[in-house]
């Protein structure tokens, strides 16, 4: 019989979602052997492909796997499948911890010895993690070193955690990555660098990563690889050599405890739940349930706090019983007794910032009630004072803009290279970025330019090079200030492959260079080949190094909280790790009592708080788990043999154009691509694709991306993100299953097949028809309009060469109705214009969803392209724009006069 199609180690960046599937097929071969239809070496050959991934999970551990041998030397069927269905079912519902995996597969008394036990068993729902121990000792002590960990478990422990061990650097990593329930390391301080297995793949990941060559590692080498995988872990380390100068290491500060060898194994297993309870702890969340259950007296507003008006009325009585009584005992307008203010706080808000801030890899973390749209105001009006430049995307949120305008900032608008035939917009090339940069040199006004701000990712994924495009700007402008909108990806900070692309992790790794003795040299020999006076081509070609004594590391992160982790709508937060902080640190606090309401909901503070706390104690398996269902959706939808026929969900090949995929890398999908090639194109290429954002191209299908969305939405419950002309955007999150693929896939079979029976029935009439639409859809796209320029009269100062405006005269001159007018969209007037003059100037911003960035911002000269762009566009939304009126527009004879 043929054997299972177990995942090879190699593959191990969906080896933890395979892992149940590779049980559950050890199962139905098991349940084969039963039903006498396969043999007992074709168990026995499931196992041994399982056997390298199990030895990386404590659960079901040697013991258990002793036994599933004993069983099958014994050739009992029975036993080795009822074994296996417990151990299958144990994975598969997430009951691997000692304290319940045993009850949750239902086993008799005889499986409770084999699967780890836990003393006190007090509280069934104790969380449970795994501690990876990195040892010396030969595997045949592990199992009885198991015992004596475990015998440490006391009736007051908070948590409870079994071990895993390992030998190797290789392996360590190799736990770390795919088992994500290891929460805590203890290392020895030195070990073998290579795996005993066998995984060419596998190295050609690891080596880069690693960056490390010899036969030995040290204890503080593993600690160090493995906080850069997963900062998340604590880390400890046993040693019997000089421990004091060990812990005097500076690379060492990774490492949260040292201890003299194995002199105090109660302290150690102290310290590990200590660990764990400092990311466990809530400090506002925990304050807020203990405030709920006091009986308070209220007598200020807020009448809902404490819910009496609410569940004692004939009327609103629903809503209580919907909500239930927490959300009222939990809501308050006071900002003491136990709760904090979110404008000035001093309290439990403030540590759980500070919290939020170790998590996120940044110095400092404001939270904000009113969503990103809001944050990215407050971080613009901080940085921003009236004149400052800013290169933006001109593609950016709307809240951008409006900062810009709310803060006097003048705009010079970046494009991103188009997509057309997909109606979006990519991501901005670093070129267009330095080129802006010299061309303000040149002109002798650099220190106009405070900020640069693109958003990361993109609302279709493109993630940048987050290092490169700081190192190079900075090698520029040293003190430039670094906006990065990850409305979509604050996720990111969580998955080693994404990390590098983050805001937070290329400010990590650009500290760390700094402090390398070698970047000064590195520095020098690229100016020494430079010359003395390098063109601006030569500047523009080179990937340029910037002076590590120079450079004020300064950036700034805005992250959608409730977009993508476990906080409720509108949760945001502004990321700090800004050298300068200080010097902007009033202003920054005038933003922040600029733009958040005074009332603040709890509820929304507290999610915040829990959403950190998952994301530092299971955000690594979180994100590896959307990763993974959104590879499987991309690959059954496209290798479906009828969906594939009329839908596709597009490949970085078609989203990235090549000059910015230097690694060669063409999509996850590609045949024969592996791990090693898709963390070499993380690591070196320009733009990213988030595999967890999935363009799924509908005008096949004969569907514009508005109707497309309107179908899934009342016909199939499918719930989906953005929409362009012909595709809609699929976002797999930390909330997906397999059971959602399996939905999706289903519907996509159905619509599918509903076409194709239309067209087959329908004749030549509607196969026409149906091929007339396509081409509609795909092939006669709207050419997608540049920013023109801004008006000479809001020009005054600027550049000759550059293109900033002064966006926030032009807005306030719309207020002056005289001054203004409006023009039917459509209709000769406009074209006259177009043709002789005089100019038409935007009065406002006009922004169609979608795309959902202004084609047309205040002061801005329009071209025929952006009114052939309006006339085109056949979406509903346009803000800013009422068809009943026409565009409205600044007087250009006032204008002229204004010149
Ligand atoms: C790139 C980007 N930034 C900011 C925002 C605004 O975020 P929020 O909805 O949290 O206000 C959005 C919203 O879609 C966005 O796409």
């Amino acid at each position: 019989m043929k054997q299972p199609a177990i995942t090879r180690i190699d593959a191990f960046f969906v080896l933890h979602s395979a892992r149940a599937d590779s049980w559950r097929l050890v199962h139905s071969v098991a349940e084969s052997w039963v039903a006498g239809t396969a043999d007992r070496s074709d168990v026995k050959a499931a196992l041994t492909d399982l056997a390298v991934l199990e030895g990386f999970h404590a659960f079901p551990g040697p013991r258990a796997m002793g036994a599933l041998d004993q069983l099958l030397a014994a050739d009992d069927a029975a036993g080795v499948a009822a074994l296996i269905r417990q151990i299958s079912e144990a994975i598969l519902t997430n009951r691997e911890s000692g304290d319940t995996s045993a009850q949750a597969a239902g086993s008799g008394d005889e499986t409770l010895d084999l699967l780890p036990s836990a003393f006190g068993r007090r509280d069934q729902r104790r969380p449970s993690f795994e501690t990876l121990f990195i040892t010396l000792q030969p595997p045949s002590r592990w199992p009885a070193m198991a015992d004596e960990i475990r015998r440490l478990r006391r009736f007051e422990d908070q948590f409870v955690y079994d071990c895993v061990f390992v030998g190797s650097l290789e392996d360590a990593v190799c736990a770390a990555i795919v088992n994500p329930r290891i929460a805590a390391v203890v290392t020895t301080d030195d070990m073998p660098y290579r795996s005993h297995h066998d995984a060419p793949v596998l190295r050609s990941v690891l080596d880069p990563i690693l960056n490390y060559s010899g036969d030995q590692a040290t204890g503080i080498d593993v600690a160090r690889i493995l906080k850069n995988l997963r900062p998340e872990l604590d880390l400890y380390m046993l040693s019997d050599r000089n421990v004091e100068m060990l812990a005097g290491d500076p690379r060492a500060d990774c490492v949260r405890r040292i201890f003299y060898a194995v002199e105090e194994p109660l302290e150690l297993h102290l310290s590990i739940l200590e660990g764990i309870a400092a990311r466990f702890e809530t400090p506002f969340f925990d304050n807020l349930k203990r405030y709920a259950q006091r009986p308070v007296g209220t007598f200020h507003a807020l009448p809902i706090a404490r819910g009496k008006s609410v569940f004692r009325s004939e009327w609103i009585r629903d809503m209580g019983e919907f909500y239930g009584i927490n959300l009222f005992l939990a809501e308050s307008s006071a900002t003491t007794g136990g709760l904090d203010s979110l404008l000035e706080p001093t309290g439990n808000i403030k540590k759980a910032q500070e919290y939020a801030a170790r998590a996120f890899g940044a110095d400092k973390v404001f939270f904000v009630t009113n969503g990103t749209s809001t944050s990215n105001k407050m971080v613009v009006q901080a940085l921003m004072k009236p004149g400052d430049i800013a290169i933006i995307d001109r593609n950016c949120h709307k809240s951008h803009h409006y900062g810009m305008v709310l803060s006097g900032g003048q705009p010079i608008y970046v494009e991103a290279y188009p997509l057309t035939r997909y109606s979006m917009y990519g991501a901005v090339p670093l070129k267009a970025i330095k080129k802006v940069m010299l061309e303000l040199r040149a002109e002798g006004r650099l220190d106009r330019l405070r900020l640069l701000d693109l958003t990361n990712c993109t609302f279709d994924g493109h993630m940048y090079n987050t290092r490169r495009v700081m190192e190079e700007c900075l090698a520029i402008k040293p003190d430039l200030i670094f906006l990065w909108d990850e409305a979509w990806s604050g996720f990111a900070h969580w998955s080693p492959f994404l990390r590098p692309r983050t805001a937070m992790g290329a400010a990590a790794a650009i500290k760390d260079w700094i402090r390398q003795p070698s970047s000064v040299d590195e520095y020098e020999k690229q100016q020494a080949a430079l010359g003395k006076k390098p063109t601006d081509a030569a500047l523009l070609e080179t990937r340029l190094i910037p002076d590590p004594r120079k450079i004020r590391l300064r950036v700034y992160q805005t992250n959608s909280t409730h977009k993508s982790m476990s906080a409720i709508r509108q949760g945001s937060m502004v990321l700090v790790h800004d050298i300068d902080f200080a010097h902007v640190e009033s202003q920054f606090h005038e933003a922040v009592f600029t733009h958040a309401s005074t009332s603040p909901n709890q509820q929304l503070i507290a999610s915040l708080d829990v959403a950190r706390r998952q994301m530092e104690l299971e955000g690594y398996a979180l994100v590896m788990n959307a990763i993974s269902i959104a590879l499987k959706i991309r690959a059954a939808v496209n290798q479906h043999p009828l969906i594939s026929k009329y839908f596709k969900v597009l490949g970085a090949d078609e989203l990235i154009p090549a000059e910015y995929r230097k690694s060669g890398f063409v999509d996850f999908l590609q045949p024969g691509v592996n791990w090693g090639d898709i963390a070499k194109a993380m690591r070196e290429d320009e733009f990213y694709l988030d595999p967890t954002r999935m363009t799924l191209v509908c005008g096949t299908a004969g569907f514009d991306g508005t109707q497309f969305k309107g179908l899934l939405a009342n016909k199939y419950d499918i719930q989906l993100n953005k929409t362009s002309r012909n595709s809609v955007l699929l976002q797999s999150n930390i909330n997906n299953t397999r059971s959602d693929i399996a939905h999706l896939i289903r519907v996509l079979v159905e619509i599918s097949r509903g076409i194709e029976d239309d067209l087959n029935s329908g004749g030549a009439g509607v196969q026409a028809a149906f091929k007339a639409r396509v081409k509609s859809l795909m092939d006669d796209v709207p050419d997608l309009p540049n920013f023109s320029h801004f008006h000479p009269a809001f020009r005054k100062g600027a550049g000759k060469k550059t293109p900033e405006g002064d966006m926030r005269s032009a807005f306030y001159g719309a207020y002056v109705e005289d001054e203004c007018e409006y023009v039917p969209l459509t209709g000769a007037a406009i074209d006259k214009r177009l043709e002789s003059g005089p100019d038409l100037v935007s009065a406002n911003f006009v922004i169609p969803y979608p795309p959902g960035f202004p084609i047309m911002v205040p002061g801005q000269v329009l071209t025929r392209e952006t009114i052939d762009f309006m006339r085109k566009l056949d979406v509903k939304e346009i803000h800013g724009y009422e068809a009943a009126r026409g565009l409205k527009l600044l007087r250009a004879d006032v204008l002229d006069g204004k010149r």
